[in-house]
């Protein structure tokens, strides 16, 4: 590969991104179906992005509001094309945004898979050779619906055949446009020349080829190896095919970079999702959106976190579900645990199975090892929540807050009825139902008294008929008859 020279002119982007997708079947515009937790637009605009684009322009048209919408804050320019008349037309209203001065690279907004490294070689290759205009080609054994790349006797790049008005000898052509263009500053004027005459009236950008070579400016394509770099998602099966390979170049990009992933094929790794080396994921794990994996953490099979952050030495085990949660260092979660929005784990804290966890701070060593609801609650450090504690946060109109001190044990079964504090090293008896605040070192007992009534079980039972009991239950019937 040919190692990039310092760029002499800056670059400007066009995104194409204003056609229907009607194969896809949807309501939601295309350019937004996501391939790895990203829309398919936002994969060009980043790889835009990446090489430090001067101007990107995305023409938008189908669902052009909701494209917009989800590209807002990327410091990007909009033109919206009202009726899809073709690529050449697309091109041609970005062009009137251009400011000139630029090499102007040309992309798809449904082709996610191109990488920032190709183009730069490709960009390179193009300012070395001294080309006007370089096209992005590939090949496929079968290249149905792609425009053809026809090729002179010295090899060079003559033309783009449309499938539309190929003949039979340029259909069986392997090589094909994957519609990816470096061109320089004249691309604009060039592409206000471009007309319809062709059998599907529409506007052809690739007609550039012929446009820069009447100028007699040198043209030249630019070949990879690897189609799947240019596919582009027609339907919802290309849009899995996608999802697929994205996957994977994230999961072997993780790899390289020292994390360990049990069983690739199901592990799931969102584009934004950060990992520190010698991070183990089991399989089955879902990494979504903003979440940050810090060294030494292992995070068990099936288990889905979403927009966290797990500090160094963290243990997820199996069948977690966090989302927007801060686990500390050292802490343990699960199985079978679930973290909700603003749920803050400190150092060292244990939240075990079916715990559920939200808009509740604990601090270092806190331990609620099962069964148990802590929401809008604060617990501070070594406190113990037994099994089945409830903070009962909502009294049907508003939430309250549960507080609860340092070095506090609730008893299994506790109701805590918000808003109430349990001081530092309170005691709460189990199976209590505490709606009054336990002062520091107290315990507290909120529950009926218990009466032990003498021989009224021996008396239940042998209202039984002895038959019935001693075929059902042979030890109680032998012990019942020891009984006075
Ligand atoms: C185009 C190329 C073809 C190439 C193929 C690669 C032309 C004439 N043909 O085919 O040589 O092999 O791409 O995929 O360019 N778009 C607009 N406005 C329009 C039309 C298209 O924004 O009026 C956008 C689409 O949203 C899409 C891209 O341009 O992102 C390509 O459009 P598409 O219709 O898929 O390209 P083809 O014409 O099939
Ligand atoms: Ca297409």
């Amino acid at each position: 590969m040919t190692s990039s020279l310092p760029p002499s002119r800056p670059l400007d982007v066009v995104v194409l991104a204003a056609g229907a997708g009607t194969r896809m079947k949807s309501t939601l515009p295309k350019m937004l179906h996501q391939v790895c937790g990203r829309p398919m637009v936002a994969w060009a605009v980043k790889v835009a992005q990446a090489l430090e684009a001067r101007d990107i322009v995305v023409v938008t048209g189908h669902g052009a509001e909701q494209v917009e919408a989800a590209l807002g804050g990327m410091g990007l320019q909009f033109v919206r094309q009202h009726e899809q008349l073709g690529t050449g037309h697309a091109f041609l209203l970005a062009a009137q945004k251009l400011r000139g001065g630029a090499d102007v690279l040309v992309l798809y907004g449904d082709s996610p898979m191109i990488r920032p490294e190709t183009l730069q070689a490709m960009r390179a290759e193009h300012q070395g050779a001294g080309n006007a205009l370089t096209v992005l080609t590939s090949q496929l054994s079968d290249a149905t619906g792609y425009g053809r790349i026809v090729r002179g006797k010295q090899g060079d790049l003559e033309r783009i055949v449309e499938q539309k008005a190929a003949t039979p000898t340029e259909l069986s052509i392997t090589e094909f446009n994957s519609g990816v263009y470096l061109m320089d500053e004249r691309a604009g004027t060039l592409a206000g020349r471009i007309g319809n005459d062709n059998p599907a009236k529409e506007y052809y950008l690739t007609d550039l080829v012929q446009l820069y070579r009447q100028e007699g400016a040198r043209v030249a394509a630019f070949n990879i190896s690897d189609p799947s770099e240019v596919m582009g998602a027609n339907d919802r099966v290309q849009l899995a095919e996608l999802e697929t390979l994205m996957r994977r170049r994230i999961n072997e990009g993780h790899m390289r970079a020292g994390v360990t992933l049990q069983d690739p094929a199901t592990t799931l790794i969102e584009s934004d999702v950060q990992i520190a080396r010698d991070v183990v994921l089991e399989q089955g794990v879902v990494l979504r959106g903003n979440t940050s994996v810090q060294t030494g953490v292992r995070v068990g099979a099936y288990s889905v976190v979403t927009d966290s952050q797990l500090a160094q030495e963290v243990t997820i085990k199996s069948h977690s579900v966090l989302e927007g949660a801060v686990v500390g260092e050292g802490s343990t979660v699960g199985p079978f645990a679930r973290l909700r929005p603003g749920a803050v784990l400190a150092e060292e804290v244990h939240v075990g199975n079916f715990v559920e966890v939200k808009n509740t701070q604990l601090a270092r060593g806190v331990k609620a090892g099962h069964l148990a609801y802590l929401g809008d609650a604060s617990i501070g450090q070594e406190s113990n929540i037994g099994a089945g504690t409830i903070t009962a946060n909502f009294d049907g109109l508003e939430k309250h807050r549960t507080t609860i001190g340092a070095g506090a044990f609730i008893g299994s079964n506790t109701t805590l009825i918000a808003p109430v504090t349990v001081a530092d090293g309170g005691f709460v008896a189990g199976g209590s139902a505490i709606n009054q605040d336990v002062p520091a070192g107290s315990l507290a007992v909120a529950r009926a008294q218990q009466r032990n009534i003498a021989r009224w079980a021996v008396n239940y039972w042998r209202k039984h008929s002895a038959d019935k009991l001693s075929q059902r239950l042979p030890w109680l019937s032998a012990w019942l008859s020891k009984q006075e």
